[in-house]
Order: C-alpha cells, then sequence, then structure tokens
C-alpha cells in the first residue's frame, strides 16, 4: 500500500500566545517554554469539521490525481464529529460526491490518524478496496474550555487527510507501510476525557455551567503515559520494519508538546533535527496533527522517496500508534 497524495487544511483565524494572554492568567513565556506553541488557528463558528476534512480532502485528492468515483472508502478520524450522527465521514462523502465509497469515522483522539492507516492498509492489502480516502480533521475550540488555563493554551483547530491506494508490483522499491504497532489502555480513561454530553453524563444546564461538556485533562500523567507508550511503540515499530534506529530519516510525531518530541529523540538517539514540528504553529489539532505534519513534510521536500518515516502518535483512552512508512 502507498500513499499517492496528502493534503491539509488550516482555519484563517490565528490565535496567538499574547492573544490568550488576554483571556487567562497565563504568559507566552510559560506556554512556549512548557509546550513549544506560539500560535494556533481557530475555526469560525459556521465552520465545522467536516467543513475542514473536505478542504484538506480536497487537496489530497488533487496532490494523487484522483477523482471523487474513484473513491470507495472514506474514514474520518475525529473526536470533535459534525453531529453524534451521521458520521462526519458522511458529511465529507456528501461533500465531495464521492457516491462509490462507505464512510464511516473511528474514534482515537490524536492516535486516530494513524489508526485510520492501518484499518485502510488492511482493506487494501486484503483487496477489498482500492482508493481510500483517510482524513485526520478536529475543531477542537468548540469542546475547549476557554476559562481553564491548563488546556486552553493547548489546541488548535485542522485537518489533514492522505489518499492511500495498493502498492505498484512493477515498483522495485517496496514503499508504503512497513510495520505498524497500535495498542490502547482503558484504564486510562480519566485522565483525558470530555466527562459530559454523552450518554454516561448527557448534558443539562448545571453540567453544562460547571463546562462538564469540554476536554479535562490530568496534564502530568498524559505527559508520563505519552512518553512511556510513545518511546516503546516507536521501538518496537523500527525493529518490526528491520531496521534502526539510525536509519529513520525523519520522525513526524503527534504535535501535542515539544518536550515529548525531546524524550523520543533521547531515548532513540535521534538527532532533535530529525523530529518534523509544526506544533509552534497549530498547537495540538488532536486527530489532524500527525496528517499536516505529513503533508508539510511532504510538499516541503523533506522526504526522499525511499526515506524511512516514523510516525507516532498517541491520545485519549489511553491510545497509541506508531508506524514507519516508506516514502
Ligand atoms: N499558564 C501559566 N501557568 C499554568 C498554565 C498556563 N497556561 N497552565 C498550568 N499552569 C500552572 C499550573 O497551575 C501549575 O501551578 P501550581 O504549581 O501552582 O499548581 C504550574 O503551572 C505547573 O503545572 P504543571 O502541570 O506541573 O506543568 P507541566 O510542566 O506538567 O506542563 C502541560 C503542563 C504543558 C499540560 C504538560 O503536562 C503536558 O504537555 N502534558 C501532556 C498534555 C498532552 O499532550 N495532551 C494532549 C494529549 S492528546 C489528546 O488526546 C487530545
Amino acid at each position: 500500500m502507498t500513499i499517492a497524495g496528502t493534503g491539509s487544511y488550516v482555519p484563517e483565524r490565528v490565535l496567538t500566545n499574547a492573544d490568550l494572554e488576554k483571556l487567562v492568567d497565563t504568559t507566552d513565556d510559560w506556554i512556549f517554554s512548557r509546550t513549544g506553541i506560539r500560535e494556533r488557528r481557530i475555526a469560525a463558528p459556521e465552520e465545522a469539521t467536516s467543513h475542514l476534512a473536505t478542504h484538506a480532502a480536497r487537496r489530497a485528492m488533487e496532490n494523487a490525481g484522483v477523482t471523487a468515483e474513484q473513491l470507495d472508502l472514506i474514514i474520518v478520524a475525529t473526536i470533535s464529529p459534525d453531529t453524534f450522527f451521521p458520521s462526519t465521514a458522511c458529511h465529507v462523502q456528501r461533500n465531495l460526491g464521492a457516491l462509490n465509497a462507505v464512510a464511516f469515522d473511528i474514534s482515537a483522539a490524536c492516535a486516530g490518524f494513524l489508526y485510520a492507516l492501518q484499518i485502510a492498509r488492511h482493506f487494501i492489502n486484503s483487496g477489498n478496496r482500492k482508493t481510500v480516502l483517510i482524513i485526520g480533521a478536529d475543531k477542537l475550540s468548540g469542546i475547549t474550555n476557554w476559562q481553564d488555563r491548563n488546556t486552553c493554551v493547548l489546541f488548535g483547530d485542522g485537518a489533514g487527510a492522505a489518499i492511500l491506494q495498493a502498492r505498484d508490483p512493477t515498483d522495485p522499491t517496496p514503499r508504503g507501510v512497513l510495520s505498524t504497532v497500535m495498542a490502547s489502555d482503558g484504564r486510562l480513561t480519566d485522565i483525558l476525557s470530555v466527562p459530559g454530553g454523552g450518554s454516561a453524563m448527557p448534558i443539562t444546564p448545571e453540567n453544562a455551567d460547571q463546562r462538564l461538556n469540554t476536554i479535562h485533562m490530568m496534564g502530568r500523567e498524559v505527559f508520563k503515559a505519552a512518553v512511556k507508550h510513545t518511546c516503546e511503540a516507536c521501538e518496537t515499530a523500527i525493529a518490526r520494519a528491520g531496521l534502526k534506529p539510525e536509519d529513520i530519516s525523519l520522525m513526524i510525531p503527534h504535535q501535542a508538546n515539544v518536550r515529548i518530541v525531546d524524550a523520543i529523540c533521547e531515548r532513540l538517539k535521534l538527532p532533535p533535527e530529525k523530529a518534523f514540528l509544526n506544533l509552534h504553529k497549530y498547537g495540538n489539532t488532536s486527530g489532524a496533527a500527525i496528517a499536516i505534519a505529513l503533508d508539510e513534510a511532504a510538499r516541503s521536500g523533506r522526504m526522499k522517496k525511499g526515506d524511512n518515516i516514523l510516525l507516532v502518535a498517541f491520545g485519549a483512552g489511553f491510545a497509541w500508534a506508531a508506524s514507519i512508512i516508506r516514502w
């Protein structure tokens, strides 16, 4: 299976750390030194997650030279769907006019795009589907408590997409996904969640007043779990691909916190310049983060044909994944 094209989209409105200083008791220096984030993009009220996803999808389709009719599967990874139902993927299908596709969402928070990559890989390798559109898209601004400095400084909105197709059997270089690790640990559901608004706690005026329908996070616990699981997942993915850390040309990590990325580089003994970062511009866009970074890395020429690329992500669940792709 190969990645035939990528695309991404971020909303126009920029919210800087200086803007946040006016909303909550924080400083640009605190945010940047603890996270590496300088600014993030915020979607307009009328821009739903499917709008962000559709823009990114169109760019990926154009990049791959694929028409809407050719798509036979659409997977959207999101934790901020347009509606409980129908799925955001069905909204995207309608927007694109991709009527030959089957469309569904998956929920794996920030690991969602890598989960989607693995699901799509199975569909393609089994011969069940030929041309698959995977999208990571989130509008976290809609589920952020803008009075909570512990969380509101971290997140942003955006979408990224990729078109996946079967490998050309005449291509002598084995390109595409070389290995994957996917894992989750449901014992950690409480360290990062939106507690209200679902069937466990239907939203009421009282719990809406307490902002229980927004992101709640135990930052230090998330940090520790992220470092532990992502480091182990990277090592396993590299070993399963029959490679060594020094064979990795570029790492595209989840864009949550530069200190987590530094910890992975240190553990793998990867030079920090091998890590692709754009979190200073966009913050943590959850399911979109790896997808946007992959697109930006591809378009900026950071990846050459034959390069071994390490993708790694973690998020609420706790859910995490790593993958080695040969570009
Ligand atoms: N500005 C100023 N001070 C702040 C802010 C802020 N924005 N936020 C918290 N503080 C304060 C805290 O109140 C605390 O004060 P106290 O010591 O008086 O109680 C102090 O700063 C230190 O807080 P810590 O939590 O120890 O700060 P830490 O160094 O752990 O950094 C952070 C916090 C950035 C949240 C870090 O823990 C982190 O990045 N965790 C991982 C988060 C993450 O990756 N989440 C996304 C997962 S992806 C998904 O699924 C959506």
